[in-house]
């Protein structure tokens, strides 16, 4: 299930390998988070899915609306995910998941259970890094937005720099 939906994924994008890399490291640190918290194995496959599906809007909005803002990606991107999914064989009832994290991951407000909170923290993990993010940003992120022990742990580690 999926390594079927990472190659859907890899041959959507293309050529476009900044953000197949992205889909990858953000799934990356999704597992990583997960494995030391709890929860169950049908939530594990929402992360997983919408970990490596979650930006998968991005060339629709920049095509329709000229750009990448984030509420035109939670606009577009849940029917694109639909639709790999159904191809992929996917249950309804996780595809429906999968499209609710999707279409709100910019809206931190919506976050509604522990799937959903850990591809918030993994999103952020690796836009730190991709957008070079300064210390005082790492902070607010962490205070904000960071909830698990595991991923206050992780991002305490990698961005420790940060918090000296
Ligand atoms: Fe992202």
């Amino acid at each position: 299930m999926i390594p079927e939906v990472l190659t859907k994924m890899i041959l959507y994008f293309k050529d476009d390998a900044r953000r197949i890399n992205h889909a990858l490291k953000v799934y990356g640190f999704a597992k990583a988070i997960s494995s030391g918290e709890n929860i169950t194995n049908d939530q594990k496959d929402t992360l997983e899915i919408a970990a490596i599906l979650h930006d998968i809007g991005i060339k629709e909005a920049e095509k329709k609306y000229n750009s990448t803002a984030g509420k035109y990606q939670e606009i577009e991107g849940p029917a694109i995910a639909e639709r790999i999914l159904e191809e992929c064989g996917i249950q309804k009832t996780v595809i429906e998941r999968v499209c609710y994290i999707i279409g709100n991951h910019h809206s931190y407000n919506k976050i509604d259970n522990i799937d959903f909170q850990v591809l918030v923290e993994a999103d952020f993990l690796v836009n730190i890094y991709e957008d070079e993010m300064d210390a005082d940003s790492i902070k607010t992120i962490k205070d904000k937005y960071f909830k698990t022990p595991t991923g206050i742990k992780l991002i305490s580690s990698i961005y420790n720099c940060a918090f000296s």
